[in-house]
């Protein structure tokens, strides 16, 4: 059977690891195989482009931001995501091109079609087949990564991300499962457990 690939989406600090994380112990511990992957940085070059990515040392122009991040996402496709559903396995991916739409697209200002075109030839078309969005307003999740400054220029720019992450969840509602962010760690667990369970049940069904 093919795999079943599930992504976590929202703004900095939502709770996207540690859902992660718990979603993979909660689905190995029924037996299921699952890869956990991430990006940027699953794989040797992702782990060489995430500095750049993310430590802000490099002068980058936001195009070729977005071409990182898609050469990024593209070995991380060829040499994790696409081996683990052919072998029939449970991808749980932290951020995928929903992200790069969301930040660069509509908050960076390089154009959401744009970047939405260049996602689906970068990914030959890969959609996820299932969608958690961690929605949290921008002050909540910022005040719970310490490491952040608190500048209010970004509270804009994540408040117009999540913006455009809900329009993104609106469209897709067959995909997205959007979730309130703000509620207890081991509340939300539960919820995404049941949901990724049904689905996955749903989907036994659909192949017989
Ligand atoms: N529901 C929650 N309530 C309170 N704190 C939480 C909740 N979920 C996560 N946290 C805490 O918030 C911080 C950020 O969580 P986490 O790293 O999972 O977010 P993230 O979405 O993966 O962030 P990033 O975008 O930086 O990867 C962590 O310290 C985590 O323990
Ligand atoms: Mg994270």
């Amino acid at each position: 059977m093919k795999g079943y690939f599930i992504t976590f989406e929202g703004i900095d600090g939502c709770g996207k690891s540690t859902q992660a994380d718990l979603l993979e112990q909660s689905l190995k511990a029924r037996g299921c195989d699952v890869t956990h992957t991430f990006e940027p940085g699953g794989t040797a070059l992702g782990r060489k482009l995430r500095p750049i990515l993310t430590d802000g040392g490099t002068e980058l122009s936001l195009f070729a931001e977005v071409l990182l991040f898609a050469a990024d996402r593209r070995q991380d496709m060829d040499e994790v995501i696409l081996p683990a559903l052919g072998r029939g396995c449970v991808v749980i991916g932290e951020r995928f091109a929903d992200s790069s739409i969301v930040y660069q697209g509509v908050a960076g200002n390089v154009g959401r079609d744009r970047v939405r075109n260049l996602m689906n030839i970068v990914t030959d078309g890969l959609v996820p087949d299932l969608t958690f969005l961690l929605d949290i307003a921008p002050e909540q999740s910022l005040a719970r990564k310490t490491s952040l400054d608190r500048i209010e220029q970004r509270d804009r720019f994540l408040g117009i991300a999540r913006q455009a992450y809900l329009e993104l969840a609106h469209e897709d509602a067959a995909r997205f499962v959007v979730l309130d962010a703000s509620r207890a760690i081991e509340a939300l667990s539960q919820d995404i457990l049941d949901s990724a369970l049904l689905r996955l049940e749903h989907r036994r069904y659909d192949h017989v």
